[in-house]
């Protein structure tokens, strides 16, 4: 842990100016034993990711800074120096408008990070400096010392008295904020918006400071974000116990007291108002050490992913969480809300930190990250848009919808909704969970084309695939040295092969679900070839074994419906299915007796698409078949992709 800041606080010194230096984390993290790389360090290659990042930089650098800080200079009584006010979720009469802006700062700040762009560290430079100057007018505002925000502090008196009836999330908008500056100045130096979000958090621990437990446990009945999160943040910069009194306030009972007793409460609850909070937890251990914050965090994590989530990894139908179990009850329009899949990646990335031996955590990273968040955004759209929920109803399709729901694309000024925010985090910083390291190790734990700068040790990783179009991706290693190379074999590939310069590693345990250490003596040019076998396999809703997705190795795969509508699932003869292209994933099948399409659900766009299934011809209590012959997929000549390939087991339920 000390190196990477040591590292961080060096080497970045270079190219930051006098106002910027990257603050060290100087409370232990308890219980992290895997560092994340500092995101200048990896860089991603051409490849749908990269195309994703490329889009939404476009939109990044297009969007007008002046009508973002709109709400908070009129609310601060500040001149909006003729900007034309936002529509949507930013427009001059929503309840929580600002809720946005954080991620767009996070967002430039990524860029900065990973591409050392002028551009966006400017934006990022600029909006903190111009939100310093509404902090610093509250006085003729009326507002509180510290305060922050589009909307008027009188918010959080009716929040507090529990009278507010506008629909207002306040402390859920002015966590974004703070997590906005707060990525500012860890990320980027930027020390103004170190003073601006401590002065912020000098504002909230006044305002909390006043109520009962009581009242304040009352208060976060209504959606506060992760302000348990970033007030421990900053309690880990600042080494401040004040910031983790402030951080353990919004410690929300009834919502953590059954996690603690891993117990599965959530039906019924606002699903991405919780996700925030669990992440908070999996900090406050990190922070203080007390175990029962971990449990809180890694059973949320369990209870979601096993019980709450569809095949392609989000969780929600109508932004709620059910009954456990019930997935094929509800393939609506509003499934899978974007958001929360930010925030479980998020989550599951700071729980495998802390046990970076367990694989699953990232078999479901990759899961989500594929087959939901990968194809929410738009890739005929040079600004990236994205949908806010991603439908699994029978022919679903994104890009179509009410205002603001089903597939709808978001749009440059007015949408502003919650998932188009989180939307400009999660593809900025698609490089910062490819690789992790501590003082021996460097774990693979996603198959994405990049490059990784581990100049702690002066060693490159070059990873080249097209996975996962191709099963093997191969890392080439520059620079020497003696250490382990631990690879993420997934739970859903049988048969994994891993070569080092083209021999077969010997002495590896290569097991699935499971990671496979290569410790050696690195030389330049060393090549690691590795091979995940991908087969389809079935993956049957949890409540109704006779209604499965179809995937192959990590793909969730979709039917092409064209503009047909579908009135309700329909029976796919899994034995019928077939793969007739090698150099793309490409399907047939039959369903409800006819022949339909089947490819990459990440892919599916333009068209009205199928996920789940009634099966049929299948094995009814596994969902799985296994072949008896070996076929050859039809006019491919490629060994059988079909029914001979059916996995054995379930991977995710
Ligand atoms: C989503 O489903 C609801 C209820 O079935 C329907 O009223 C609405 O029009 C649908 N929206 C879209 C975009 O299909
Ligand atoms: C890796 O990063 C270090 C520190 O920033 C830099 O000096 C070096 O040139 C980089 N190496 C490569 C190959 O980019
Ligand atoms: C997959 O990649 C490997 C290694 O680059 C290559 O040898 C193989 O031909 C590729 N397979 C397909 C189907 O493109
Ligand atoms: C279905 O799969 C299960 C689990 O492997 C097996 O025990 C059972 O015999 C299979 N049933 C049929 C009808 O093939």
């Amino acid at each position: 842990m000390l190196s990477k800041f040591l590292y961080v606080g060096c080497v970045l010194t270079a190219s930051l100016s006098a106002a910027q230096s990257v603050p060290p984390v100087v409370v232990p993290q308890a219980g992290v034993s895997a560092q994340s790389f500092d995101m200048s360090q990896v860089s991603l290659s051409n490849s749908r990711w990269s195309d994703n990042q490329g889009r939404t930089l476009n939109y990044l650098k297009f969007v007008d800074v002046e009508r973002l800080l709109y709400n908070f200079r009129a609310n601060h009584k500040l001149s909006v120096k003729g900007a034309t006010p936002n529509g949507g979720w930013d427009a001059p009469d929503f309840p929580f408008r600002t809720h946005a802006q954080g991620h767009y700062l996070t967002a430039w700040v990524h860029c900065y990070a990973t591409l050392r762009d002028s551009l966006c560290r400017d934006r990022a430079t600029y909006f903190v400096a111009e939100l310093a100057k509404c902090q610093a007018n509250n006085a003729a505002a009326g507002f509180n010392t510290g305060y922050l925000s589009g909307f008027p502090e009188s918010e959080f008196s009716a929040l507090e008295a529990r009278t507010l009836s506008n629909g207002n999330v306040p402390y859920y908008a002015v966590h974004k904020t703070m997590a906005g500056l707060l990525d500012a100045w860890r990320i980027m130096g930027d020390t103004k918006a170190r003073d601006v979000v401590l002065g912020m958090a000098g504002w909230v621990d006044g305002r909390t400071e006043k109520l009962s437990t009581t009242q304040m446990q009352q208060m976060l009945g209504t959606e506060f974000g992760g302000m348990n999160d970033v007030l421990a943040n900053i309690y880990q910069l600042t080494g401040d116990k004040r910031w983790l009194t402030v951080a353990q306030r919004f410690d929300h009972a009834a919502v953590f007291d059954p996690l603690a007793a891993n117990q599965d409460r959530v039906n019924g609850l606002h699903a991405n108002t919780q996700v925030p909070k669990w992440i908070g937890a999996a900090r406050e251990y990190q922070a203080t050490g007390n175990q029962r914050y971990l449990d809180i965090a890694r059973n949320a994590w369990a209870i979601t992913v096993n019980a709450h989530s569809y095949a392609i990894g989000g969780n929600s139908q109508a932004e709620h969480f059910h009954a456990p179990n019930a997935i094929a009850q509800y393939l609506t329009n509003d499934t899978a809300e974007q958001c929360n899949t930010y925030n479980m990646l998020k989550l599951t990335r700071e729980l495998w930190t802390m046990d970076p031996s367990t694989a699953n955590y990232f078999d479901f990273y990759e899961r989500a990250l594929i087959n939901h968040l990968l194809g929410a955004q738009n890739p005929a759209d040079s600004h990236g848009h994205i949908t806010y929920f991603t439908p699994l109803n029978p022919s679903g399709h994104r890009g179509i919808g009410p205002a603001w729901g089903g597939g709808t694309w978001s749009t440059d000024y007015n949408s502003f909704w919650c998932c188009q925010g989180t939307a400009l985090e999660t593809n900025t910083k698609l490089m910062d969970s490819i690789y992790f390291y501590d003082s021996s190790t460097l774990w693979v734990n996603l198959f994405t084309p990049s490059i990784l700068n581990w100049s702690q040790r002066g060693v490159t990783v070059t990873q080249t695939t097209s996975f996962p179009l191709n099963d093997t991706t191969t890392l080439r290693v520059t620079g020497s040295g003696d250490w382990a190379m631990r690879i993420r074999i997934p739970a859903w590939t049988t048969g994994a092969e891993i070569k080092i310069n083209g021999q077969e590693a010997e002495g590896v345990e290569i097991k699935s679900g499971t990671y496979a250490q290569l410790s050696r003596a690195w030389k330049s040019g060393d090549t690691v070839t590795v091979k995940l076998p991908m087969k389809l396999r079935a993956v049957p809703a949890n409540d109704n074994p006779n209604v499965a997705a179809v995937a192959y190795g990590p793909v969730v795969l979709s039917g092409n419906y064209g503009s047909s509508m579908l009135s309700a699932v329909p029976s796919l003869a899994l034995d019928s299915l077939r793969r007739t292209s090698t150099s793309s994933l490409s399907f047939t099948a039959t369903a409800n007796g006819k022949a339909v399409n089947l490819g990459p659900f990440y892919e599916a766009n333009g068209f009205n698409y199928n996920v789940y299934w009634a099966t049929s011809g299948s094995n009814k209590t596994g969902g799985f078949k296994k072949a008896e012959n070996s076929q050859k997929a039809e006019g491919t000549g490629l060994p059988c992709g079909c029914v001979s390939a059916w996995s054995s087991s379930l991977v995710y339920h």
